[in-house]
């Protein structure tokens, strides 16, 4: 009798622990694409590592948390048509083979942008500066062939990017110069031509300031006024510590809202390090840059966890906007995938240590974004 107890015991604590591990499964931790699937894309731009295959690490998590991808550079003028009659397509076409594997929504950066632009665009064989009837038969070819390589498989493109000044004028480009505001229709147009079914997009950064909030409402409307399409609006989100003001953020989202067009975060990172700019300027204008400062690199050997709490809530500032408005958001795309790799180790400043991304130095999920995929 006391063996039958014994068994008749063990049997009902194999029991037990049978009930207990059915009735509290380990819950399994969701991806980001999981975490915001039914309000907006979850992106990465990746950079020529990633779509070549040689981050193994990068790749398997790009394609586990990311349901979108952009290029970082790989399609800018400079690298996919470096000379009038020359394209290098490599890296792009690996770029959107990646994002087809993966099953991605595949955003192309960028067709129109000063920057980066290569040096033969503007010039004419006597190193004068071109008519605006070559620089527009330059643009449409540039646009078309791009546009047209990938029709049906990149859904959506960087038409013109950073064309507006933060007080609201416009940058003073060779664009600009040569053709004046109307650069701006006609590349849309172009790209339309080339794949009517692709989603167009403007995008900049600082959109948060009054000035450029302004500039591109007015945008919008003439863009809207000649039936020009435009999808949405590309709001970088470069953000640091005390910058974008978050109600002046919100602003410009209510702002282009208004207009009837869908916005976008579409390079969110956030510097961790000091404002390098006298004036505490928030830009990412790629071609400001400043000399190698110590004291201008304070986390070396990891943040403190003040800064590291500043962060995390800038994080959640920028999410919680994206959420409360995601009916009009499409997609919020960082900037690159872990620290290491972001462009802000190297920019203003070279040679810094940063922490701008979602995922750390070890390929880790941050903390804070925790509660968001629990
Ligand atoms: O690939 C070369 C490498 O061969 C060479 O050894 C090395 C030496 O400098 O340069 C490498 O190219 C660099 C490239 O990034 C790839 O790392 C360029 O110098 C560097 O200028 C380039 O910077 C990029 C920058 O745009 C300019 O194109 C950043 O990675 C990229 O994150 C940044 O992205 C821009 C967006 O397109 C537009 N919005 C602002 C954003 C941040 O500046």
């Amino acid at each position: 009798m006391r063996k039958l107890n014994f068994y008749y015991s063990l049997m009902l604590l194999a029991v037990g622990v049978m009930a207990a591990s059915c009735s509290a499964p380990q819950e399994k931790e969701k991806t980001l694409k999981e975490a915001f699937d039914g309000k907006f894309l979850m992106g990465c731009a990746i950079n020529v590592e990633q779509s070549s295959g040689r981050d193994v690490v990068g790749d398997s998590l790009i394609a586990l948390h990311f349901n979108s991808i952009v290029a970082e550079n790989c399609m800018k003028c400079e690298k996919i048509h470096p000379e009038e009659n020359v394209y290098f397509w490599d890296d792009a076409d690996r770029f959107v083979q990646f994002g087809e594997a993966h099953n991605m929504f595949i955003v192309g950066h960028c067709l129109i942008w000063h920057s980066q632009c290569a040096p033969w665009f503007f010039v004419d064989e006597k190193g004068g500066l071109v008519s605006a009837e070559v620089l527009k038969q330059r643009m449409k070819d540039h646009i078309s062939t791009i546009v047209g390589r990938y029709k049906g498989r990149i859904k959506g493109w960087d038409v013109v990017n950073e064309a507006i000044m933060d007080d609201g004028s416009y940058r003073d480009t060779y664009f600009y110069q040569i053709l004046g505001e109307e650069f701006i229709p006609f590349a849309f147009q172009c790209a339309h031509e080339a794949d009517p079914d692709a989603e167009l997009y403007l995008n900049d950064y600082s959109m948060a300031k009054p000035g450029k909030r302004e500039a591109y409402v007015k945008l919008i409307g003439q863009l809207k006024e000649k039936g020009i399409r435009l999808d949405a609006i590309g709001i970088q989100a470069h953000a640091g510590m005390d910058y974008p003001d978050l109600q002046e953020m919100e602003q410009s989202i209510q702002a282009f809202i208004a207009t009837g067009t869908d916005v976008m975060f579409t390079e969110l990172d956030i510097n961790a390090l000091p404002n390098v700019f006298e004036d505490g300027h928030e830009n990412a204008a790629v071609e400001e840059r400043f000399e190698y400062e110590q004291r201008m690199n304070p986390y070396v050997e990891g943040m403190t966890e003040e800064a590291q709490r500043l962060w995390d809530s800038r994080v959640d500032g920028m999410l919680g906007l994206a959420l409360k408005y995601h009916e009009h958001f499409r997609r919020v795309c960082v900037w690159g995938l872990c620290d290491q790799q972001s462009w802000l180790n190297d920019w203003p400043m070279p040679g810094r240590t940063n922490y701008p991304l979602l995922f750390d130095r070890n390929y880790q999920l941050k903390p804070v974004m925790k509660k968001y995929v629990k």
